[in-house]
């Protein structure tokens, strides 16, 4: 995996990476039938290709790293709880989601007691995924091209790419920016859609096809998990029937749950302190003031291996973030304070929307309970990240 990131080898090989990507997953809007395999290889090459930033710094697996579940795995000077941009200055103000499991994210709607659901970013402002591609490169945050026809030249540069773009989008495919563009976001979510992203092969999906045993604190912790005295599965099951096998752990519904401002980032990347990220409200499809401070759920595979967490990326440790439901339903001294920080949970962003109800429909956690989650939920990692946490435990 991490030989993916050097990005030279890559260019010339993607065609070749096709074939050993495999098997494209085809679910809903599967991707064109077609040459699927050729356009995937092309969008993985274009998902590492630094050329298309505006330094040539930086590619989409720059803050999405491979080796960590395509989160991003640089500590970027606040602990890694947002991306650097390509100018190697600039600091998101929102942690960078790992993508495994992402493009079985429904695009942006509603359901039928109107509520939104899906779309991509946290705040579902792009509704497919599709659209979620495009907006990196212009970002001045992140790529920072000037605008989509720099980016085409950029692609233009490459005689494969060249090639690979008139084979699969036709001959005529570079007479129009728009078109081009709008082809090499579709190769790159060809790309995200491949069995590379959603291999369900964790000890959890392991354990349910019979070929895995779950420890007794597994066990214990994904009892709680499914059981509704703790309530994780009002918001992280898709399906609240117990073994149900493709579950990504994420209704895709939006809750505020009170996630504090990250002091630390906001010291460092010129937002100001007050500023509150308002969520779903940033959406501009959204415009009722009560949803302000909602987040996307986000699916908890791989949790064990996307820290730091939340929006803000402001709880380092997986215990903290799961701790962190007790505030609700404790008053002790205890209950109340951050183990990373020693202090009380910094006051939440968005306070006036917090799903209180929700949140307090559940029952306290012992502290043995935060083991067994914290074992359940990393039984959650695919296979091949399984060495990440063993260099994460030792010291
Ligand atoms: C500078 C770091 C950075 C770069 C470069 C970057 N991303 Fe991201 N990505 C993020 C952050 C931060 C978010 C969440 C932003 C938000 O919610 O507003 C995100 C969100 C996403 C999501 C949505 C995940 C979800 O759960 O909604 C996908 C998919 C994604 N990026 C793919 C890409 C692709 C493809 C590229 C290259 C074209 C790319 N990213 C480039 C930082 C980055
Ligand atoms: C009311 C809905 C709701 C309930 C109940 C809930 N969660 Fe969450 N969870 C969320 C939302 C929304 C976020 C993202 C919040 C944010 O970023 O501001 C989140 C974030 C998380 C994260 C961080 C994931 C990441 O990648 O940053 C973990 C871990 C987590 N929840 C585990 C749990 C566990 C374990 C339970 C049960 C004890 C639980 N949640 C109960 C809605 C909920």
């Amino acid at each position: 995996m991490s030989s993916a990131g050097h990005t030279g080898s890559v260019i010339t090989q993607f065609s070749t990476a096709a074939l050993s990507l495999g098997m494209l997953i085809t679910c809903g809007s599967a991707v064109a039938a077609p040459h699927s395999d050729e356009i995937s290889g092309l969008g993985r090459a274009l998902f590492f290709d630094t050329n298309l930033s505006i330094n040539r710094n930086q590619s989409c697996a720059s803050c999405h790293d491979p080796g960590q579940a395509f989160s991003d795995s640089r500590d970027n000077g606040v602990s890694g709880a947002v991306s650097l941009g390509d100018d190697g200055v600039s600091l998101g103000d929102r942690n960078t989601p790992g993508t495994t499991y992402a493009f079985l994210i429904p695009d942006f709607h509603k359901n039928d007691k109107d509520e939104y659901v899906g779309g991509y970013f946290l705040d579902g402002r792009a509704a497919t995924m599709v659209d979620q591609a495009a907006a990196p490169f212009v970002n001045p945050l992140e790529m920072a091209m000037p605008d989509v026809a720099a980016v085409v030249d950029r692609v233009r540069e490459n005689p494969a790419y060249v090639e690979s773009f008139r084979k699969n989008y036709g001959e005529s495919i570079f007479l129009d920016s728009d078109k081009a563009f709008r082809a090499l976001t579709e190769s790159i979510v060809a790309f995200e859609r491949t069995a590379l992203f959603a291999p369900f092969d964790s000890k959890y999906d392991r354990y349910l096809r019979g070929e895995y045993e779950l420890t007794i604190e597994e066990e214990l912790g994904r009892v709680l998990f499914f059981s509704q005295l703790i309530n994780c599965s009002s918001c992280h099951l898709l399906d609240t029937r117990e073994f149900s096998p493709g579950e990504i752990f994420s209704n895709h519904r939006y809750h505020n749950i009170g996630v504090p401002t990250n002091k630390q980032v906001r010291a460092r990347n010129g937002v100001d302190v007050s500023h509150r990220d308002l969520g779903l409200l940033e959406n501009p499809e959204v415009g009722d003031p009560g949803l302000a401070g909602k987040f996307r759920v986000p699916s908890l595979r791989n949790v064990a291996v996307t820290g730091p967490y939340m929006h803000n990326g402001v709880f380092q440790d997986l215990a903290t973030a799961i701790l962190f439901y007790n505030r609700f339903t404790l008053s002790n001294r205890k209950s109340q304070t951050n183990p990373e920080t020693g202090e009380l949970w910094g006051e939440p962003e968005v306070a006036e929307t917090i799903d209180l109800e929700l949140l307090r429909e559940g029952q306290p956690m012992a502290d043995n309970h935060i083991v067994a989650l914290v074992a359940f939920l990393t039984a959650l990692t695919d296979q091949r990240y399984e060495s990440v946490l063993d260099q994460q435990s030792s010291p």
